[in-house]
C-alpha cells in the first residue's frame, strides 16, 4: 500500500456506462469509494450487481464514463494481484487435480507474476488464506474432494493470498453455511481493519452487516442509493424495490433483497472467465 501514490480513492466511477457486447447494463454510474472502506452493492436479481463489480475487473466493458481503480483507468493496473476477485457461483472443476494449496497458490502468483517460484513468504500467506477460511487441515486435499460451500472458501482464499489493496466479491457467501458465513465476516473485519478497500455483492446482510458500514443499491442499472448499510435495509423495507413476479413471501431475520435463482448457462461460464 506503500509508495503508489497519495491518492486516497480506490474506486471512481463518471457517468460510467457498463455492459456485455454494446449492450448497457449498468447505466451512467457515479460512485467513488476511498481507500479503506467497505462497501456492500445490494439489489434484487438481474439489477447489474454482478455487471458492476465485472466492471471493476476489466471483465465487462465500460461503454462511456470513465472507471478507475487504485487510481488507474480499469484493465490497466501495471501490477495484477492489486485487485482480489472472488467470482459469482464459481465452483472449481471436479476434474481439477489441483489441491487446496496449489489453487490458492494461483492467487499469491497473481501476485508475483506467473513463472516465479513461491518463496517462503508466499508460502506463509497462503497457509494464512487457507487457515482464514477455516481450511488449514485441507491443504493437501484435491479441491474437488471438497463440498460447494468449502471450494467458494478456497476461491475466498485465492484471493486473499495475493493480499490485495482492494477486494471485490461477488455473494461469496451464497451456498455457504451459518458458521463459514460468521467466519469469514471475521476475516473479512480483519482485512479490512488492515486496510484493504471492501466491495461486496450480497443479498444476506445478516453476518456481513457489522463489516460493511456503507451500501449501494443497484436497481435496474442505475444506483438507487448510497448511503449507511442501515438505510438500504429501511428502503428495502419499504418496497421500494419490489418488481414484478418478485417473491411475495414474509420478511426473514437478515432479510434479503435479492434472492438467488439459477442464471443462464451462459453467463455463469462468462463469470469465471478471468
Ligand atoms: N455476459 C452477459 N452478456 C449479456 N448480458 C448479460 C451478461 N451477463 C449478465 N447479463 C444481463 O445483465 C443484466 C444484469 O445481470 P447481472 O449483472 O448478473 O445482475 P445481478 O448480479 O444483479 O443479478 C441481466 O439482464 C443479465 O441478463
Ligand atoms: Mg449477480
Amino acid at each position: 500500500m506503500t509508495g503508489r501514490g497519495t491518492d486516497d480513492t480506490a474506486l471512481r466511477l463518471q457517468h460510467a456506462t457498463i455492459g456485455y457486447g454494446d449492450v448497457a447494463i449498468v447505466r451512467d454510474t457515479d460512485l467513488t469509494v476511498r481507500r479503506g472502506e467497505a462497501v456492500a452493492v445490494l439489489g434484487a436479481n438481474g439489477s447489474g450487481k454482478t455487471t458492476l463489480s465485472r466492471g471493476l475487473l476489466g471483465l465487462a466493458t465500460v461503454l462511456d464514463g470513465t472507471v478507475e481503480v487504485l487510481g488507474a483507468p480499469v484493465g490497466r493496473l501495471r501490477e495484477r494481484g492489486r485487485v482480489g476477485y472472488v467470482p459469482q457461483r464459481h465452483t472449481i472443476s471436479g476434474a481439477m487435480p489441483a489441491t487446496v494449496r496449489e489453487v490458492v497458490g494461483v492467487g499469491r502468483l497473481a501476485r508475483l507474476g506467473l513463472f516465479r517460484r513461491l518463496g517462503a513468504r508466499d508460502r506463509a500467506a497462503v497457509a494464512d488464506a487457507a487457515a482464514a477460511v477455516g481450511l488449514a487441515d485441507r491443504l493437501e486435499d484435491p479441491v474437488a474432494s471438497l463440498s460447494g460451500g468449502q471450494q467458494r472458501r478456497v476461491l475466498v482464499a485465492r484471493a486473499l493470498a495475493a493480499e490485495p489493496e482492494l477486494l471485490v466479491m461477488d455473494e461469496p457467501t451464497a451456498g455457504v453455511d451459518a458458521a463459514s458465513q460468521e467466519a469469514l465476516a471475521t476475516v473479512l473485519a480483519g482485512v479490512s481493519a488492515a486496510g484493504t478497500t471492501l466491495v461486496v455483492v450480497t443479498h444476506e446482510t445478516g453476518p456481513l452487516a457489522g463489516v460493511l458500514p456503507r451500501a449501494v443499491v443497484v436497481d435496474s442499472g442505475r444506483l438507487a442509493y448510497d448511503g449507511p448499510l442501515a438505510g438500504a435495509e429501511a428502503l428495502a423495507g419499504t418496497g421500494g424495490h419490489h418488481h414484478p413476479g418478485e417473491d411475495e413471501g414474509p420478511a426473514v431475520p437478515g432479510y434479503r433483497l435479492d434472492q438467488p435463482r439459477p442464471a443462464p448457462d451462459a453467463v455463469r461460464v462468462r463469470d469465471g472467465s478471468r
